[in-house]
């Protein structure tokens, strides 16, 4: 059975700057996930240090952290039936010269740490990314017509 799930998805900065927001979205609009929250953030080294924390010991993580801060990022809120997994695969491998052809990142990108997105792995990691990201009157509850087709019995 599939679950109704929310995923933390964040534009990087080589989106903002390449003009890509629009297509990005309206690939996850297009595969039927229903935006509950949007807006831009310019991430702190505060926020970074928490969210990047897995690679806190690693050789890139300042640079990484300095890339994440060039511009704001778009931060949203994806809704879908089984969210997390379904945004990570039309995102694809984190280096982008290995993900699947059709994926965000194999089809728009071409490098690492500029592989467009950041999206939620697990559902802890979705539960605090909202948390670390958005206030509760930042995610909306509204209904659309489609839902019957995305989200419920699919007729
Ligand atoms: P994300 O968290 O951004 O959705 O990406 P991911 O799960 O596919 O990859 P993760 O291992 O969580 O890494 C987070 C981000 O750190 C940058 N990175 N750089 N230079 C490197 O070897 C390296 N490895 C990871 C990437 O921007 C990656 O998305
Ligand atoms: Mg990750």
């Amino acid at each position: 059975m599939a679950d109704i799930q929310r995923t933390v998805v964040l534009i990087k900065p080589d989106g903002i700057q390449r003009d890509l927001l629009g297509e990005i979205v309206g690939r996850f609009e297009r595969k039927g996930l229903k935006i509950v929250a949007m807006k831009f953030i310019h991430l702190t080294d505060d926020m970074l240090e928490e969210h990047y924390a897995h690679h806190a010991s690693k050789p890139f993580f300042a640079g990484l952290k300095k890339f994440m801060m060039q511009t704001p990022v778009c931060a949203m809120v994806l809704e879908g039936l089984d969210a997390i997994e379904s945004v990570r695969k039309v995102v694809g491998a984190t280096n982008p010269r290995a993900a699947d052809a059709g994926t965000i990142r194999a089809d728009l990108a071409m490098n690492v740490p500029s592989n467009l997105i950041h999206a939620s792995d697990s559902p802890d990691a979705s539960a605090s990314e909202v948390k670390r990201f958005f206030k509760d009157d930042e995610l909306f509850r509204y209904e659309k017509i489609t839902d019957r087709y995305q989200f419920g019995e699919g007729i």
